[in-house]
């Protein structure tokens, strides 16, 4: 099993209830819709999940692309969203369906640590053609070497806490702690990046970039980075 497979799973343990989902993706809607700098902006989402709250980012933008490389996540946000004004479903990882030098916005966030850095490279240059000059690059939840699962289930159980599923959440991590999850990550670990290392991968494929004091959603141990096509 891969980490595409164990995310093209139709339920996984890392969602601990409903409830937690929602918060989850209120707050990464909520985050993302705080990006978007104009009603004229078109936004990719790239790895977006279920995406249940993309309503919020679609009322800020012209146009929101929402791409995910699970099949079974594809036919969820299709069933969903297909035909909804403002949102376009994109099929296919090599974002043929969007023209080049087109976006404002492209956010990718809590994916990368399930991407090799080959991979990521690649991405890098697919996302420099699709962006506008004046486009905006922002790429979250990025794992650092520095920080562990341990700093993962504290954020996670502050968030709980807050939102009022802690008791889901313990039983959640004892769950994940015997899940895939934690057997991939130890098969083959999360792609982490320290800052040094993330600048120094924008400036190879055309980006200048900084990391930003704040992360979208839950986990301030992870870090956001701000990048510009040059
Ligand atoms: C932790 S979830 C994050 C979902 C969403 N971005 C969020 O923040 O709620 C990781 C998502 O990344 C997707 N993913 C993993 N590798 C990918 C890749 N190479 N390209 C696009 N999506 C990918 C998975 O299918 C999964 O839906």
């Amino acid at each position: 099993m891969s980490w595409r497979d164990f995310w093209n799973r139709q339920s996984n343990s890392i969602y601990v209830n409903a409830r937690h989902s929602q918060a989850h993706d209120a707050l990464v809607a909520q985050g993302i819709a705080g990006l978007v700098t104009s009603p004229a902006d078109c936004v990719l989402d790239y790895g977006c999940g279920d995406a249940s709250a993309a309503d919020l980012i679609v009322s800020k933008c012209a146009k929101l692309y929402l791409f995910d490389a699970a099949p079974n996540v594809r036919a969820r946000l299709s069933a969903r969203f297909a035909g909804r004004a403002g949102i376009e479903l994109v099929g296919d990882e090599s974002l043929t369906s969007i023209a080049p030098a087109s976006l404002d916005l492209i956010v990718v966030n809590s994916v990368l640590q399930y991407v090799t850095q080959v991979d990521f490279e690649t991405l890098l240059d697919r996302f420099h053609m699709r962006l506008k000059p004046s486009g905006r690059l922002v790429l979250a939840d990025i794992v650092s070497p520095d920080t562990g699962a341990a700093d993962d289930a504290k954020a996670l159980l502050a968030f709980a806490w807050k939102d009022g599923f802690f008791c889901a959440a313990i039983a959640g991590l004892a769950r994940t702690f015997f899940s895939d999850y934690r057997t991939l990550r130890a098969q083959f670990g999360l792609t982490r990046y320290r800052e040094p290392e993330m600048i120094a991968l924008f400036a190879k494929h055309g980006f200048a970039g900084a990391r930003a004091a704040q992360n979208i959603g839950h986990n301030q141990a992870r870090m956001l980075f701000v990048a510009r096509p040059v």
